[in-house]
Formats: C-alpha cells, sequence, structure tokens
C-alpha cells in the first residue's frame, strides 16, 4: 500500500500531490534584491525532486526588511515578471509553489532609511508602513501566479519579536497581553487578505514556543492561531525557537535518534484548528514521516535543511526508504559565498571524489 504521505490534500481550494512539503530555506541566490538565473533553477531542482509544496525562502516586503540584498525583494519593479518565470518552472514539473513574506525586524539591510527598528523603538508609523508593505507584497506574488503566501512569524524576526514576552517589552497597545503583543500580526493578515481577496491563500509560519522564558504559553499561541482562523487563514506551519544556533533552543536544533521536536506543538495545533497543520523540523525517516500522518490530524510534514542535501527526497522516498541523509550541522547556512544555500557536507564529498 502507498504511504499515506504520497496522497495528495487540500490548502484552501489548492489541491497538493503530496503531503511531503519543502519548507521556506532563505536561499542566498538573489542579486541586490532580484531574481536571479540561479535562484530559478534551484527552484526548478526542488520541483523536479517530487516536493507537492514548495514554501520559498523568505522575501522581504521592502527593500529595507530585507536581511541582506542576496534576499529577494519583492517590491523592484521586475518583481512580477521575473516571478512569473519561477512560478511556470515549478507548475511545469506539477509542484505548487508559496511566497514566505518577511520583515526582517533588527536584522534588515538598511537602504530605504526606516530600517533596523527593534520591537520596542519601533513607531505606529513605522508600523503602519511595514504592515501596508506586507500587503502590496501579496499582491505582487498574486499578480506573479504564486499558489498563495505564507507570513513569517517565527523564527526570531519582526513579528516573533512582537509576539514573544522576552523581546516586546512594549506599554502601549502592541505590548502586553497576548492580543496586543498579536496586534502586528493580525494587522499584517489583514492587510493581505485585504489586498488578495478572499479565494488567495495565505498562511503563517508560527512560533508555538520560543524556547526560552519568558515564552509563548501554549495557551496564548492557540488563541493566536484560532483568531487567525477566524480571519481567514488557510494553514499554519508550527515551528518554535527565536535563535538559530546547535542547540535545543534554536528552531535548527541538531536532530538525534528523536525526530520533530515540535511534533507535540503541531498536534496540539492541529486537534484544535480546522485548518490544514504542517509540521516542521526534525524529520528525517519515512516510517517517522508516516507515523504522525496516520497516527496525528496533522496534514502535511515539512523539510528545511534535508532540502538542501537532497533536493530530491521525496522522488528517493518512492524508491529508496533510508533515512534522508542531512545530518542537521547548520553548515548549509554559511553557504553565502557559493551563491547559493549549499550543503557543505555534499560539497566536500563531491571534492573528495
Ligand atoms: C540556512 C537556513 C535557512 C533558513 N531559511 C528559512 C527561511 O527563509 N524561512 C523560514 O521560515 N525558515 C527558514 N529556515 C528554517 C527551516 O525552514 C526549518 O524550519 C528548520 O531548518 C527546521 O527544519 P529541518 O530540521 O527540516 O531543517 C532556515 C534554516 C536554515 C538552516
Amino acid at each position: 500500500m502507498a504511504e499515506k504521505f504520497f496522497d495528495s490534500f487540500q490548502i484552501g481550494g489548492l489541491e497538493i500531490k503530496n503531503r511531503l512539503v519543502a519548507s521556506a530555506m532563505f536561499e542566498y541566490a538573489a542579486a541586490d534584491g532580484k531574481i536571479t538565473e540561479t535562484f530559478l533553477n534551484h527552484y526548478s531542482k526542488l520541483a523536479q525532486g517530487g516536493w507537492g509544496l514548495i514554501i520559498g525562502g523568505m522575501q522581504a516586503v521592502s527593500a529595507s526588511g530585507a536581511v541582506a540584498p542576496i534576499m529577494v525583494n519583492t517590491a523592484y519593479p521586475d518583481y512580477v515578471a521575473d516571478m512569473k518565470k519561477v512560478v511556470a518552472e515549478v507548475h511545469r514539473h506539477d509542484a505548487k509553489i508559496f511566497v514566505q513574506l518577511q520583515h526582517a525586524g533588527t536584522r534588515t539591510f538598511p537602504t530605504e532609511g526606516y530600517d533596523k527598528f527593534s520591537v520596542d523603538d519601533a513607531t505606529p508609523k513605522q508600523l503602519e508602513t511595514v504592515i501596508k508593505n506586507f500587503g502590496r507584497a501579496a499582491a505582487n506574488c498574486k499578480a506573479a501566479g504564486v499558489d498563495g503566501v505564507q507570513i513569517h512569524a517565527a523564527h526570531g524576526f519582526l513579528i516573533n519579536s512582537f509576539l514573544s514576552p522576552s523581546t516586546n517589552h512594549r506599554v502601549d497597545n502592541f505590548g502586553g497581553t497576548i492580543e496586543n503583543r498579536a496586534l502586528l500580526l493580525y494587522k499584517i493578515y489583514d492587510s493581505i487578505r485585504a489586498s488578495v481577496g478572499e479565494n488567495f491563500i495565505v498562511g503563517v509560519k508560527f512560533p508555538f514556543s520560543d524556547l526560552i522564558e519568558p515564552n509563548i504559553t501554549p495557551e496564548e499561541s492557540l488563541s493566536v492561531l484560532k483568531e487567525l482562523e477566524r480571519r481567514g487563514l488557510d494553514f499554519a506551519e508550527i515551528s518554535s525557537g527565536l535563535v538559530m544556533d546547535e542547540s535545543k533552543f534554536s528552531f535548527t536544533p541538531r536532530i538525534g535518534k528523536n525526530e520533530a521536536p515540535f511534533l507535540a506543538s503541531a498536534t496540539l495545533a492541529a486537534e484544535n484548528l480546522k485548518i490544514p497543520v504542517v509540521s516542521v523540523c526534525g524529520y528525517r525517516t519515512p516510517d517517522f514521516v508516516e507515523k504522525v500522518l496516520t497516527e496525528t490530524k496533522i496534514a502535511a510534514v515539512s523539510f528545511g535543511r534535508p532540502t538542501v542535501r537532497e533536493p530530491n527526497l521525496a522522488n528517493r522516498w518512492r524508491v529508496d526508504k533510508s533515512r534522508a541523509k542531512c545530518i542537521s550541522c547548520n553548515k548549509c547556512r554559511d553557504s553565502v559565498s557559493d551563491g547559493e544555500i549549499t550543503c557543505q557536507v555534499e560539497k566536500i564529498l563531491r571534492a573528495k571524489k
């Protein structure tokens, strides 16, 4: 019998051919914020690798919201025309593609003059601009024909820093209670929805836990996700963690024998929401993925680092069910000078041949 992870599923009205999702991975391949040939080929490789849905690496809602110029900026003049080519290539290989929208908060590359604002310093006017820019970015994605967008609310960037009690010390209506800490996210969601209309897919990558104290509570996380669902959110991918290192507090921990450190949070979210929930982090073996999909209400699982080591992992599991080769060393984040995110272990092995 074929595995459930090769069964199709739906997000909104969109049919996705299987439940193996390529999670957003910053591809380091833009030039001055613009889509390049390397960027297009990167997504072609993933689409040919058999993933039902590819969530593209974070793209900035404005030049000033980018981590660096090697990150795509959705606001450059030819963005729609260039992204259309990427979408056509992905669709040609029968995969779907979402764009992940991001403002990097304090980690921005300064160009437009309102950058590097932290949660505690951001003025209401600056926030209004960011909120508007998310709406504009989503409209550009829709115009480019992408299948949906995902709000990046996780991993310590701007929206996460508002949600977390460990980083948000504001005393106005954006700080304090969870309703206030989530206000920026709600306003961003509403801005996107207003600009793309009801039938376009809008999801979120959500930080269910900060993994450090003071921490957002499970009750708070569920309340935010339920409120987003009430407003019309189409799917939620459940992550956790404010920092990126190899520790257990990280959103990219080293994965040992125990796969999926955020599974309990995703299970809880799936039990409490009607929309599809995607679980990310640490999935490395097909048996475990299958167990999660058959024993919980989780709709799909997503893969980050393994897609860098093996862009064809989804197809590979049709014929060879051995563990993903990724060893979760996080060295792929050191590949900026390669012009594209690259598995450094694979690179060394290839050089030795
Ligand atoms: C180099 C690198 C880049 C990443 N870029 C993104 C990103 O753009 N957006 C995002 O939401 N997560 C990003 N992540 C996190 C992954 O999507 C994923 O949540 C995480 O790596 C855990 O899943 P895994 O164990 O399958 O890798 C990145 C992780 C790494 C190591």
